[in-house]
């Protein structure tokens, strides 16, 4: 298997995101827990506790991807809560569909969707979350705006996302941990291109100070974000 990477600027980028998410859904979950060495469970918990949910609300997590944060919100809403995970890759949503729901958490309802034409009414949702998702957008602010429009007022957006760390150590560990351990670990998985256009997607993203500000501009309040892992992981929430 040797697609070429997804090329942000190209006609076909969405489409290319969409079939190499398809393409890598088998092997996704474990190549997440081997690069991050397991703190993306941490860090997907860290994004649930910032969405403010109360027992009994609702959340959309978009990408949802195979369920991770989806299932989190879940235990937080409890069983009167409800939460939609929204993919537009199919083999991801399958795998999602299939993980056990938590004692005491909402059911969870895994579904098809674009992130930038939601087929959900305006102010359906307590809390949006998206997660290593937005990075993926093919039209950023688009999203954005769809996320927006689906919360209730004052319903929270959170976000968590790979960003490059300005300083170093840390500078240098990204460079050499996403230049050349990751293509590696994605040779063995079996998808190199999938492997190289992370740190390529990565880079192309807004740093953390320009996200904030295009949540502004999407009409978010109360926008802040916090660093972790050393710099290398972003999490930004904001209010409608
Ligand atoms: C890196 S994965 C993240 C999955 C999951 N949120 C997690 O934390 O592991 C990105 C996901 O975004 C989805 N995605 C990218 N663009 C999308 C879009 N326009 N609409 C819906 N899903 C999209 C992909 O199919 C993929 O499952």
């Amino acid at each position: 298997m040797n697609e070429a990477p997804p090329r942000r600027g190209d006609e076909q980028f969405a489409g290319q995101v969409n079939s190499m998410f398809d393409r890598i859904s088998g092997v996704y979950d474990r190549m997440n827990r081997v690069m991050t060495a397991g703190l993306d469970r941490t860090w997907r918990a860290r994004a649930a506790e910032r969405s403010r949910l109360q027992p009994g609300q609702s959340a959309l997590d978009l990408c949802c991807g195979t369920g991770d944060v989806a299932l989190v919100l879940a235990e937080r809403v409890g069983p009167e809560g409800k939460v939609v995970g929204a993919d537009f890759s199919r083999p991801m949503l399958d795998l999602a569909a299939v993980k056990p729901i938590p004692a005491g958490a909402a059911e969870v309802d895994f579904q098809w969707a674009d992130a930038l034409d939601l087929p959900f009414e305006d102010e359906s949702f307590d809390a949006v979350t998206i997660a290593f998702g937005a990075r993926n957008l093919a039209d950023l602010d688009r999203g954005l705006e769809e996320m927006t429009r689906v919360l209730v007022p004052g319903g929270s957006l959170v976000i968590l996302e790979i960003t490059q760390p300005q300083r170093q150590p840390l500078k240098g560990f990204f460079g050499l941990w996403f230049d050349r351990v990751v293509p590696l670990l994605g040779k063995v998985a079996g998808d190199p291109s999938a492997y190289e256009y992370l740190p390529e997607s990565v880079r192309s993203f807004p740093d953390a100070p320009v996200l904030g500000s295009r949540m502004d501009a999407a009409g978010l309040k109360h926008v802040r974000w916090t660093l972790m892992a050393g710099g290398i992981i972003a999490l930004h929430s904001a209010v409608k």
